[in-house]
């Protein structure tokens, strides 16, 4: 069970999120990242979260806490943006919550190195859910006190779309050329014998339990939720066997950046002189000799 809080104050949305998500503070004192039921996504993103950030948890990833949020809608009731209030009235009830990440920034593969095994552990990772949204265009990766932290696994698990062909869907390859980590030697067959034994049936029933009843219990063609969470075990399980044999990793096409190769600090402007004072580092800095 994830914990539960309440949510008590609506702080402001975020709008690099396709699907506005906002910032909350709750009754725990904490401040959380709020996905929304009401929002047009719908509630199947929200499973994903959960079963896949609390899959890459145990794993050993880095993935901030996740909670359930208990919304009252007329917290939104003086919020000035209508599309706010709009999603906020269609949200009552249980709601997503991430624990906000403060100072974090988004990962730019061009300022920041991953180590191979790193990258190799993500990628796998991203390889068995299916993940779509680790591009470079949208990494979708946090750093935070100089640590990458993984966020929004809602598009992931693209079988759970269509149950019937799920088990064959899960047996698909996975295109990482697009992945944010493709540039930096990620070592997937290192990542898939560390982290494919730990794919248990016991992990995944663990990972699924933690979905609420209500979002599961109205899936077409299921009798009760219970039911909905066993039919994520198989696919998953079949897919953690062998899905490092079929990682496509082409070389990175030429207009996209690339890794952080010192770029930075080779290419650094100049910096302006200080106003005043150490005269000798300024004339350092502006390539003049000094001491004279
Ligand atoms: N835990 C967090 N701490 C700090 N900032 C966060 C956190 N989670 C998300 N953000 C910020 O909010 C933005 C949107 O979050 P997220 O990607 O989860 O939303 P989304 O609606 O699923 O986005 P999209 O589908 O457009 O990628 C992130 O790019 C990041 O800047
Ligand atoms: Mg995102």
């Amino acid at each position: 069970m994830l914990q539960e809080v309440v949510a008590t104050r609506y702080v402001t949305p975020l709008r690099e999120g396709g699907s506005l998500p906002g910032i909350v503070e709750a009754d725990d004192l904490g401040t959380y990242v709020m996905k929304f039921t009401g929002a047009g996504q719908g509630r199947k993103t929200l499973v994903a979260e959960i079963i896949c950030g609390e899959l890459g948890r145990r794993l050993g990833l880095r993935v901030p806490e996740l909670v359930t949020i208990e919304l009252d809608p007329v917290i939104g009731l003086a919020e000035p943006d209508e599309e706010v209030q709009e999603l906020l009235r269609a949200s009552g009830g249980l709601n997503l919550g991430m624990d906000y990440l403060p100072g974090s920034l988004g990962f730019d593969p061009l300022a920041y190195e991953v180590g191979a095994a790193e990258a190799g552990r993500i990628i796998w990772f991203d390889a068995l859910i299916n993940n779509v949204d680790r591009s470079w265009r949208n990494p979708n990766l946090l750093v935070w006190h100089g640590d990458l932290w993984l966020i929004d696994h809602g598009a992931t698990m693209i079988w759970h779309h269509n149950w019937p062909g799920a088990q064959t869907s899960a047996a698909k390859p996975y295109n990482a050329s697009d992945h944010v980590l493709a540039p930096f030697g990620p070592d997937v067959a290192a990542a898939a014998a560390e982290l494919a034994p730990l794919v248990t049936e016991e992990l995944l029933t663990e990972v699924a339990a933690d979905v609420p009843d209500v979002w599961l219990a109205a899936e077409p063609g299921f009798g009760s939720a219970e039911e909905v969470r066993r039919a994520y075990i198989a696919p998953l399980l079949a897919r953690a066997a062998d899905i490092h044999q079929r990682i496509t990793l082409d070389e990175p096409a030429a207009t996209r950046p690339s890794r952080a190769p010192g770029w930075l600090t080779e290419r650094l402007p100049p910096r302006s002189k200080p106003a005043g004072g150490d005269r000798a580092a300024a004339a350092v800095r502006t390539g003049e000799e000094g001491g004279r």
